[in-house]
């Protein structure tokens, strides 16, 4: 009998590029979804971009552009990538949609009704000049306990304590700069520990892998809290009914967000909801990383119970990506977007890169440059690829492209590897791709092994029916793999699909060979990885270099000749650096504002090597007023100061000490 089931990843926040983090999720669950079809099950794969809360609102603001468009173009841009590593979706929807407005607000008034919805006031920092609450990561100050400056509203980085951001020293807005004020308004809260009996089943019943349900005991002996669910306006999401200025929490709407992309796809494909959702006919998974197992081992199964809704059968854990054997970082090129490796690339290296990584459980997985070229080259290229490519082209040549029948020791290798199905169809049910791939390795070695005895390259001259046969098994060799192979290597499935002349290849298949049949002309599967790509991928990864001064100026020419008409177009004025603070992920560059007199602007300077912030602050400078502002990464620079030097410590800015007054003009 087949399966009926529903798969959801995680929804990427809209304000961010898919990166290689992310795809650990899309591909562990892209590789799931393909398995259950290969064999047979129905399995509809939802998913859609996080499209609302603070920082993508601010974000916008910072561009200059509505949060619509923003969204929009992440959107496009979200679903252009994930396309480009073969995760395919039945329905890739947004959280800013209609069917969720409906669903969160359906949700809530339930909860609200079931009496598991309560008010109550909360004091919270707040903007004047921005005319908004502060979330704890937009209020900056130094840390209470260790005195670092510019730390976040909730923790401090250096010496990793928690504070609130009311205990911060000069406390500052992380957008203006403005110090906050104490201000109370009216929040909702969901009364999470209404649900502690039904979850503590839940979990008991098997929803979550089984070094999850420890962790989730912890939560329950430290005990439930209330779950603030409301934000006041300006904010960007769904209003709450009857309620002027206040909107649903991001994280309430974002998990509803996958029932929204499900009733979208059923509303187009004629298929019912609540059959799909609620009926138990369907099994329902979802795949998410260990940073919001709270969200959906807790909150969201509480309320889909609490509303009349049926929780997940499962929630699938993964653990973090980590590059070289440390976080992403910036600097060192290692925070890899998903667009930036496809230009370098071939996706399936990836793909088989994170399968043999994967295994199942939380560990962390790392992505060692080095391993990746060597087991892409020496398994995928010199196992796999070359199987097919040593045997494709012979029988083409000299065969007629024909394949005859499998003599004893033929049938021997075949039966050997068709017999792992039942290890590798249960090591992939349980998300364990690591020992697919293993498993698969070994037998390829067997396969090539077969060929290196019976040396067709030799009886080739001899013995055209021999060689037939031989090249014979290897093929049927190729073909069985491949269906192992497949929901990992979904376009390197597809080519030798064409090359043997075949249908779309299924678990199925191994019950039946190949024989008397008639291949196509071979053509290239996948290419050796050669290690100037990845240093290419890597260097591309790396800070953008174009701000930041140059250090090696020694031989370069002089640029052509400008013009003293060049010179009168810019406007150079005194200003004075009103604040400075370091960039995160940039080690170059300080952000500065500025006091022009009339107007304030923020400038990126790439002379973090040079000053420290604190060397900064107060000073009077030049500045160059009327450059057109630039977009950068770390956000728009509006003008330039006045600073020149060889690079790194070497840079000397023009500091006046004459008693100018900021928006003076100078010469
Ligand atoms: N928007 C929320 C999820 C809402 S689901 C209702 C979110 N977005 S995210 O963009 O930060 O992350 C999306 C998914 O990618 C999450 O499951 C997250 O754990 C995963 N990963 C993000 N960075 C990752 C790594 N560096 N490594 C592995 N997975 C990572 O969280
Ligand atoms: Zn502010």
């Amino acid at each position: 009998m087949s399966r009926k089931i529903v798969v959801t990843s995680a929804l990427p926040y809209a304000n961010g590029p898919i990166h290689m983090g992310h795809l650990v999720e899309y591909l562990q669950t892209d590789i799931w979804v393909r398995f259950q079809k290969i064999c047979g099950n129905q399995c509809l794969y939802f998913c859609a971009d996080d499209t609302h809360g603070t920082p993508i609102m601010i974000s916008a603001r910072a561009e200059n552009i509505t949060p619509e468009k923003l969204i929009e173009r992440a959107h496009k841009e979200h679903e252009e990538d994930l396309k480009n590593f073969y995760v395919e979706f039945d329905n890739y929807y947004t959280t800013h949609s209609e069917e969720n407005r409906q669903f969160s607000e359906l949700i809530f008034n339930n909860l609200n009704d079931a009496g598991s919805i309560t008010k109550r006031e909360v004091e919270q920092a707040y903007c004047e000049n921005c005319k908004m609450f502060l979330p704890d990561r937009y209020v900056l100050g130094a840390c209470p306990r260790c005195k670092a400056e510019d730390q976040y509203g909730d923790s401090c980085e250096v010496c990793s304590g928690t504070h609130q951001p009311t205990e911060l020293i000069n406390p500052h807005c992380a957008t203006c700069g403005t110090e906050p004020v104490r201000k109370k308004s009216d929040h909702y809260f969901f009364k999470l520990a209404d649900y502690e009996k039904q979850l503590k089943k839940l979990i008991k019943d098997g929803y979550t892998q089984k070094s999850i349900a420890n962790k989730l005991n912890e939560w329950f002996e430290t005990g439930l809290k209330d779950w603030d669910i409301s934000r006041d306006g300006p904010y960007f999401g769904f209003k709450i009914p009857s309620e002027e200025n206040k909107f649903f929490y991001v994280w309430l709407d974002a998990p509803i967000g996958y029932m929204a992309s499900a009733k979208n796809y059923c509303d187009r494909n004629n298929l019912d909801f609540d059959k799909l959702w609620n009926s138990g006919e369907y099994e329902l998974y979802h795949f998410i990383g260990k940073d919001i197992m709270y969200f959906h081992a807790l909150f969201f199964p509480a309320m889909l119970i609490g509303s009349g809704f049926k929780p997940a059968d499962k929630i699938f854990v993964h653990g973090f990506l980590t590059v070289n054997g440390q976080k992403m970082s910036k600097s060192r090129g290692t925070f890899i977007k998903a667009s930036t490796y496809f230009k370098h690339l071939d996706p399936e290296y990836l793909r088989y890169y994170y399968a043999s990584k994967l295994a199942g459980g939380i560990d962390d997985i790392d992505l060692s440059v080095e391993d990746l070229v060597n087991k892409t080259n020496s398994n995928l290229v010199g196992k796999f690829a070359n199987l097919a490519s040593r045997s494709g082209p012979m029988l083409t040549k000299n065969l007629n492209s024909q394949l005859s029948k499998l003599d004893g020791p033929g049938k021997k290798l075949i039966d050997k590897l068709a017999s792992a199905k039942d290890q590798i169809i249960s090591d992939y049910e349980n998300l364990n791709y690591a020992s697919v791939v293993r498993t698969i390795t070994a037998l390829a070695d067997e396969a090539n092994r077969y060929v290196e005895q019976n040396q067709p390259w030799i009886t080739i001259k001899t013995d055209l029916d021999k060689t037939q046969t031989t090249l014979t098994t290897t093929i049927n060799a190729v073909r069985i793999l491949t269906v192992y192979l497949k929901p990992i290597l979904p376009k390197f499935a597809e080519k030798i699909e064409k090359f043997l002349n075949i249908d779309p290849l299924k678990f199925t298949d191994l019950d039946t060979v190949l024989e008397n049949h008639k291949i196509n002309p071979f053509e290239r599967l996948i290419d050796r990885i050669d290690k100037k790509q990845v240093d290419a991928m890597i260097e591309e990864s790396k800070e953008t270099q174009n701000i930041e001064p140059q250090t090696e100026t020694s031989g370069e020419p002089i640029k052509p000749e400008c013009t003293i008409d060049d010179f009168t177009k810019i406007d150079l004025r005194i200003a004075k650096i009103i604040s400075a603070e370091p960039v995160e992920g940039a080690d170059k560059l300080l952000r500065l504002q500025l006091d022009l007199g009339d107007t304030k602007k923020e400038v990126l300077a790439g002379i973090a090597q040079a000053y420290t912030p604190d060397q900064l602050t107060g000073k009077i400078v030049v500045c160059l007023a009327n450059l057109k502002p630039r977009k950068m990464k770390f956000g728009t620079s509006e003008a330039m100061i006045l600073a020149a030097g060889p690079g790194g410590k070497d840079i000397f800015m023009l500091s006046v000490d004459s008693g100018a007054e900021p928006g003076q003009t100078v010469h």
